[in-house]
């Protein structure tokens, strides 16, 4: 019996990145399209624990350790199966229907239904289009717009005809009622009447990375005003179903994932993606008519280096263009503007300019932060010393949000060279600058510590049985930081109570360096290990809290993702062991709350990391 349908776990894997998970614990080196830590399932000072991002797996070469994304989560988090995709569909938000099994056939069945009415429409919209005298029209703008055979086919390019019912009566004569086309968005009911929604429009399906059609864009034929000045929508899109959300899933992304180009191309239109492609250019995406979001952009980099956007070169264009590069930024990825100057989008570029015009554009492409640079440049006259100071100032404000040293020296001296200010007066206003950003954000931070103090949990120690190894591994970590630092030794302790620990060594080890750190002293370990005197197990569970001598970069994200581990997994043991469906309820809103606070901490923490220069 599955626990959860195959969508449901392909939707929450798809929201989740290993790469990003990991990094939230270890430090990872990029290699190559690979990330590399030091195990930690062994111990090593060497990293041969790799991470394949485009796979979503783990392996260590030094201990044999391997395994995909939920496996990992399990192993970490010392989760089980079903509490390791909770543990991943909360952290992207994702709720699993709560009385299983039932609910969740259900909306199965519900996905399934939509996912076969949407390649009968799909294949039935292609064949329209390919039948000599129903797809006429369609084939004469796909003929005007010189879309090749080839790539009709490709794309699965189709037409729904000037009818308002053909596809309707097409999908009841396979057995689908009325209620189950509009749930597809196929069909609309407009008082009391149901007619298909596609009608005289060529159409483009959209098909997720597992080659499902998930929705449509439909585009009008020709000019979307009528001789009497009507207007219709120039393209109308499948609503939002179960199975089509417009903001997590890009055009023709089931094609460039296969593409041998380490980057990814982000146009605007269903139409460049599909110009671009037939170019020979098969690296290309396109959102679904709406501005980027993060879950997209967080898409694209799993498959894409760098990010290359390519929007219309207008103000609408530009805009969406900054806008690109915030979020990709925001999702921890890089971009580059292709700029195509010369013709309104890059269909018409490549009509006018051709493959080998747009392949130079490609290589010409710009780093984000040239590419805002560049803007802010045409805005002021560098002749003019007034200019120059007003250029450098926003050029400055520009950089004090970068966080790459070496990226934020080099345009320090460009910027330095472009107008000939020197390169310490360019320097001195981007540290003024910086340091205001950080004053900031370290006042959020502090805003977000207090936030989190409040969420604690104070709870009787779980009986024995049900402390796993990751808690006590947590914990014994947690004590080893303690004992390397009185500010975080307080400051762990505030947020997880002696009495909270999972054994009494621990208890007792957390009240004894707490008690040092209150009197400003260092822990003295071998005072303390007196303490255990006589009994040889707790005198070495006791002792190894003090041998652990790891070393971490950011000891108070170690803190705080420490403390997290230990309480999630508590909470998780705690679920488990109840019975009191009240109770339950409560445990859950109490994990999802915790969840949601670790994940505001990390953000936090990433917004607040990277000292410049
Ligand atoms: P052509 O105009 O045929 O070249 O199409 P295009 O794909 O280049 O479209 P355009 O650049 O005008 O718009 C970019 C994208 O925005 C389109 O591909 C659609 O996804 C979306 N879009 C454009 N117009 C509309 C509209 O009227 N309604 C909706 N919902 N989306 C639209
Ligand atoms: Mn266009």
């Amino acid at each position: 019996m599955a626990f959860i349908s195959d969508d449901l776990y392909n939707d929450i894997c798809m929201a989740n990145d290993i790469v990003d998970y990991a990094s939230s614990f270890m430090s990872l080196k990029k290699s190559g399209k690979s990330y590399m830590a030091c195990c930690p399932f062994h111990n090593e000072k060497t990293p041969s624990f790799h991470i394949d991002r485009d796979k979503q797996l783990f392996h260590c070469f030094g201990c044999g350790a391997s395994g995909n994304f939920v496996q990992f989560v399990m192993r970490m988090e010392g989760l089980d199966y079903r509490d390791a995709i909770r543990f991943l569909a909360d952290r992207a938000g994702i709720t699993i229907p709560e009385n299983g099994i039932r609910q969740s056939t259900k909306l199965t069945q519900r996905k399934d239904a939509i996912y076969e009415m949407n390649k009968i429409a799909a294949r039935f919209f292609f064949d329209t289009l390919m039948d000599p005298e129903k797809g006429r029209m369609g084939r004469k703008y796909f003929n005007e717009r010189k879309l090749s055979r080839k790539t009709i086919i490709k794309f699965g390019l189709g037409y729904a005809s000037d009818s308002y019912d053909a596809l309707l009566k097409h999908l009841k004569s396979k057995g689908y009622n009325e209620s189950q086309i509009v749930d597809a968005g196929l069909a609309v009911t407009r008082r009391n009447n149901t007619v298909d929604k596609f009608r005289n429009r060529v159409m483009f399906p959209i098909i997720n990375v597992r080659g499902k059609v998930i929705g449509f864009g439909g585009r009008v034929l020709g000019s979307n005003t009528a001789p009497d000045g009507f207007k219709l929508a120039k393209y109308l899109n499948t609503p939002e179903t179960p199975v089509f959300d417009k903001g997590s899933n890009l055009f023709a992304l089931n094609l460039a994932k296969n593409s041998n180009a380490s980057d990814l191309i982000l146009c605007e239109g269903y139409m460049d993606v599909i110009t671009v492609h037939q170019a020979g250019i098969d690296n290309v995406v396109a959102t679904l008519g709406t501005a980027i979001t993060d879950p997209q952009a967080k898409l694209m980099l799993r498959y894409g280096r760098e990010i290359l956007i390519c929007y219309d070169m207008d103000e609408a264009g530009t805009k969406a263009a900054l806008r690109a590069i915030d979020i990709i930024s925001g999702a921890g990825g890089r971009s580059r503007v292709i700029r195509i100057k010369g013709a309104k989008d890059p269909d018409e570029f490549i009509t006018k300019y051709g493959v080998a015009g747009f392949k130079k554009a490609i290589e010409l492409a710009v780093p984000s932060t040239e590419f805002r640079l560049s803007l802010i440049k045409g805005k002021y006259d560098l002749n003019d010393t007034d200019g120059k100071i007003r250029f450098v100032d926003e050029a400055a404000q520009i950089l004090s949000t970068i966080d790459n040293p070496v990226e934020v020296e080099a345009y320090i001296k460009k910027t330095a060279s472009d107008t000939g200010i020197s390169e310490q007066s360019v320097f001195g206003k981007y540290t003024e600058l910086r340091s205001k950003n950080r004053r900031r954000s370290s006042i959020r931070t502090r805003e977000a510590f207090k936030r989190r103090e409040v969420s604690k949990i104070n709870r009787e120690k779980l009986p024995e049985e049900r402390v796993t190894d990751t808690v006590i591994e947590a914990e014994k970590r947690l004590l080893s930081i303690m004992s390397q630092s009185k500010r975080l030794c307080l400051k762990a302790n505030r947020i997880m109570k002696p009495e909270e620990y999972s054994n009494k060594v621990y208890a007792a080890l957390a009240r004894r360096m707490a008690e040092y750190a209150e009197r400003g002293e260092q822990p003295d370990a071998s005072v303390i290990l007196n303490e255990f005197s006589g009994v040889p197990e707790d005198e070495n569970t006791a002792a190894a809290v003090f041998f652990n001598t790891e070393v971490y970069a950011n000891t108070d994200k170690t803190l705080f993702d420490l403390i997290y581990t230990i309480k999630q997994n508590k909470l998780d043991a705690m679920i488990n062991a109840s019975e009191d469906p009240g109770e339950i309820a409560e445990l859950i809103d109490e994990k999802n709350h915790l969840t949601k606070e670790r994940l505001d901490w990390n953000r936090d923490e990433k917004e607040t990391d990277g000292d410049a220069l």
